[in-house]
């Protein structure tokens, strides 16, 4: 995995607890990304480094900065050191650009449809510039949750887009704390639901659609049901999880556990507590092992086990590409003593 420098050169404030941190391009290779990708950035805070994904806001053919929108969640380390502490000019250790929630055009797909709420806006709109810029047959839909409008990332860019594209690109806002001069026709009450899905694509042939989801777990469960209804082809949806949900059942048979990690030749005797994964509790341990999604969606955490037995748990995503000793240290948990895992360097 490459690893760079950027630096920022601009700090849009999007909305109270959101800004665009804007990267100049490096000045001799540029960085290359697909428009749904993320960017991986590293800081030391406290002594510690710390490394988080931010999916790109930008898009390669609209875009001449590398742009990454990061809201503030509470009490969380990164994003709040973002907010607080990053200045134009700094420099950022990134790691090169991943992540497979893109968009490939085939001749099917005449409709997108795009499902958001709150920051998972921030994929989805990179995809969506791309695709009007890059994709004039094909109609884009936007259908985005918020609280309201003041709580609405992008809003701005949102209307220009509609003005620039008034034939093909449509979008319909949800906000819980909806206002009754809100003033949007396509504005409504509450959250996304089953009712509006299955009504707005009644009429639209689902296998030519194609469905983008980033949000909360509840959003990508209602969208991706109302779409099993309809019989959308598996296919055509992809979505985007910034968060690893964890079921506390899946963890009622694991113990705490003394483990060896291989990592630059060092052998470290690490203590799995309960609960945490060998990534989280490598870290702990001091030791620096890369990493960048932490919901098992990527292969930056990847390790070998030697000996002993692990099990991933909470996987976002199915992997079928990994071989029978390879483990996603972010959601591994040692179910023996004697455990051997091996990083390569
Ligand atoms: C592929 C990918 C792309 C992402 N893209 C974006 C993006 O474009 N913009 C963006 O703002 N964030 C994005 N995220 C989330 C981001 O990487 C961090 O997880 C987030 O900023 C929180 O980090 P933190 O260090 O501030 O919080 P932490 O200190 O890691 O967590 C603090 C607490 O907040 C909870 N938490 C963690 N993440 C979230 C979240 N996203 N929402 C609500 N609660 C959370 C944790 O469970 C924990 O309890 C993305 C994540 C992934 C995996
Ligand atoms: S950090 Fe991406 S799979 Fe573990």
């Amino acid at each position: 995995m490459k690893n760079y420098t950027l630096k920022v050169h601009d700090i849009k404030k999007e909305t109270k607890d959101t800004i665009t941190l804007c990267f100049k391009q490096p000045g001799l290779k540029k960085i290359k990304y697909q428009a749904g990708q993320y960017l991986t950035l590293s800081f030391r805070i406290n002594g510690r480094k710390y490394t988080r994904p931010y999916s790109f806001s930008s898009a390669p053919s609209a875009d001449a900065f590398l742009e990454t929108t990061i809201k503030r969640v509470p009490n969380g380390i990164f994003s709040n050191y973002v907010h607080d502490t990053v200045q134009v000019g700094d420099i950022v250790e990134v790691m090169e650009p991943i992540g497979d929630f893109v968009h490939t055009h085939d001749e099917f797909t005449n409709q997108i449809y795009f499902w958001g709420v709150g920051s998972g806006v921030t994929p989805l709109m990179s995809i969506i510039k791309e695709v009007l810029i890059s994709n004039p047959l094909v109609q884009v839909n936007l259908i985005y949750g918020n609280k309201n409008f003041e709580s609405t990332i992008f809003l701005d860019l949102i209307d220009d887009l509609l003005k620039q594209y008034p034939e093909k690109f449509k979008v319909w806002h949800f906000h819980t704390q909806y206002n009754h001069v809100e003033r949007h026709h396509f504005v409504k009450s509450g959250r996304i639901n089953t009712a509006f899905i299955l009504d707005l694509l009644q009429d639209t042939d689902v296998e030519q659609t194609k469905h983008y989801i980033c949000g909360p777990i509840d959003l990508k469960n209602t969208i991706k049901e109302a779409l099993g209804i309809l019989k959308c082809p598996k296919e055509n949806i992809l979505s985007e999880d910034f968060e690893l949900i964890k079921n506390p059942k899946d963890f009622e048979d694991i113990v705490t556990h003394t483990i060896n990690i291989q990592f630059q030749g060092i052998d470290t005797i690490v203590e799995v507590e309960k609960g945490k994964s060998v990534l989280e509790a490598a870290l702990d341990a001091g030791i620096e092992l890369p990493y960048s999604c932490q919901t098992g969606s990527c292969n930056t955490c990847k390790g070998k086990l030697v000996a002993g037995e692990l099990r991933m748990i909470g996987l976002s995503k199915e992997r079928d590409d990994l071989e029978s000793e390879d483990f996603l240290l972010c959601c591994s948990y040692p179910l023996t003593d004697g455990v051997f895992v091996e990083i390569a360097p």
